[in-house]
């Protein structure tokens, strides 16, 4: 084996290491103890169709002079660019294309990548598309979706499609395992992208890996949830994520993730 090679396969093993010693401290915080056993091989799926980007439904705020926005691109397509240091979500959504950046589109069956208001007031960041997710090219939509869709609608009174709703990375990791290191970073520039397009008011992110993830550090979710931190000048709440909800459906649980999200309404103003 060449040198190079030998080098990546360490790296992605390293990697693997990171991820899955991050999962169990992630289930230790969350008392998980007992796994279901999942049966047969990852399927075989079809290639990616985008989905429709979102229309946006009410005037956008005057732009800033162009200028031109780049990032560095993992993998295979080098630097992104788009126009503006406000892009629209179709161009965020061009630019993703049919992406191929990451490993994780082998055994995709569709890219997810975003829903709701391209200018809502409020924006929620999950971790990545799960089973149902990948069917429909729609995020939360599973049943962490039906409980996130009725915590919006029902918790604080709001229309689902008025809110945007995203992840971490737009394709499914497979049995639904958390996204590796180099698969967030490809995935990353979009997710800013989506943040810088719709310019929420507030972030609210959902579980830990999200808050993590933009906070640049590793949380305790259970204990952060509920204070105020910032990304990038925008107020962010973290919150418990609806998966997590519905394994530890307890009133405690139910309230404070209620808690959380009366108070990211109340700041957005939404
Ligand atoms: N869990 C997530 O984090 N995102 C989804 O879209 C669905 C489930």
């Amino acid at each position: 084996m060449a040198a190079g090679e030998e080098r990546e396969l360490v790296d992605v093993a390293s990697a693997i290491a990171a991820s899955a010693a991050a999962l169990l401290r992630e289930l230790a915080e969350e008392d998980v103890t007992e796994f279901e056993r999942l049966e047969g091989p990852a399927a075989a799926l079809p290639s990616a169709t985008p989905t429709a980007p979102t229309t946006p439904r009410s005037p956008r705020s005057p732009r800033s002079p162009v200028t031109r926005v780049a990032a560095m691109v993992p993998g295979t397509r080098g630097p992104i660019s788009w126009n503006g240091d406000r892009p629209t979500l179709e161009e965020v959504r061009t630019e993703l294309g049919d992406c191929q950046r990451c490993g994780l589109h082998e055994g995709r069956s569709k890219i997810v990548f975003g829903d709701g208001h391209a200018n809502a007031g409020l924006m929620f960041i999950g971790e990545g598309p799960g089973e149902h997710e990948d069917r429909q090219g729609l995020p939360f939509v599973g049943r962490a979706g039906e409980l996130l869709t009725q915590m919006i609608e029902k918790g604080i009174g709001l229309p689902r499609r008025d809110v945007y709703i995203c992840n971490i990375v737009k394709c499914r990791p497979p049995r639904n395992r958390n996204p590796l290191p180099p698969e967030v970073s490809a995935c990353r520039p979009f997710l800013d992208g989506q943040i810088r397009a719709v310019a929420p008011r507030v972030i609210v992110t959902l579980g830990k890996p999200a808050a993590s993830l933009l906070l640049d550090r590793e949380v305790a979710i259970t204990r952060l949830r509920g204070s105020w931190q910032e990304y990038q000048g925008i107020p962010l709440m973290p919150t418990l994520h609806p998966a997590y909800l519905l394994r530890k459906y307890t009133p405690e649980n139910r309230r404070a993730v209620w808690q959380d999200l009366q108070a990211a309404f109340e700041r957005a103003g939404a």
